[in-house]
């Protein structure tokens, strides 16, 4: 289960924010809670994460350190003691002009130092209206995991998150979401074979609320869920928690 806050929340509201969740997310054992608040706040809320939260960054370089303005690279996260970071998520790739090759480099470098990438497919609604998805999904997928090593794909987390239904209320029935994890969960084995495969954890994301979060981590093939909107409200983050670690 996993909230991605995006540009939202000052200082304040995050530490409110973790004062309430903190003790009151179901254990670590049974699901694996993880927020993504934005970049300035990572130290402060890894200092007061409870047990059963961990923190991500939105976003990393792919490079070890140099001139790049405004970056911040996987050292840096994992030594302040960030566990994951999101890497290829739709708003990333459109507004940052994010490539699959760049997906790929930061999927390679956030494993390189031990940090567990949360990688983002999806297809536009123009895409899904004119049948096109599977295509774009088996090109995204394709290019973001060339070349990960095999040994450390048990640390990568998929995401399936069409644009159509991040952020605009239209959530993907069950069915779809269930059908796309799927069809990513075989561009996997295409790649590193049956047993990675199953093992992948993949995650549905857009729109996902406290209301719709049972129906959707219920089907066999969606692991879990990565949230933007309702992922800023401390009670909505628990209900939406425990669904997922109650999920079929
Ligand atoms: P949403 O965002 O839940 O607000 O649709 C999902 C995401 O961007 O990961």
């Amino acid at each position: 289960m996993a909230g991605n806050w995006k540009m939202y929340k000052t200082y304040d509201e995050a530490l409110k924010f973790i004062y309430e969740v903190n003790n009151k997310l179901p254990n670590k054992d049974v699901v694996e809670t993880i927020i993504f608040p934005p970049a300035m706040l990572l130290v402060s809320l890894v200092k007061r994460q409870g047990d059963n939260l961990e923190i991500g960054a939105q976003n990393m370089h792919y490079e070890n350190c140099g001139a790049y303005t405004g970056e911040i690279s996987a050292e840096m996260l994992r030594t302040v003691g960030v566990t994951h970071v999101l890497v290829g998520h739709n708003e990333r790739r459109r507004y940052f002009a994010e490539s699959d090759e760049d997906v790929n480099k930061k999927a390679q470098q956030a494993l390189e130092h031990s940090l567990s990438p949360v990688i983002c497919f999806g297809e536009t609604e123009e895409q899904y209206l004119h049948h096109n998805t599977d295509n774009i999904l088996r090109r995204q997928v394709h290019a973001a995991l060339i070349g990960l090593p095999e040994d450390k794909m048990d640390k990568v987390i998929l995401a399936y998150e069409p644009i159509w239904a991040v952020g605009t209320g239209k959530t993907a029935t069950p069915e779809i979401a269930n059908e796309k994890c799927k069809l990513i969960r075989s561009f996997v084995e295409e790649l590193y074979g049956k047993d990675t495969a199953n093992n992948m954890r993949i995650l549905y994301g857009g729109s996902v609320n406290p209301d719709n979060i049972k129906s959707l981590v219920d089907q066999p093939d969606v692991d879990g869920a990565l949230v933007g909107g309702a992922s800023l409200d401390s009670s909505k983050f628990i209900d939406m928690a425990f669904k997922v670690a109650n999920q079929k």
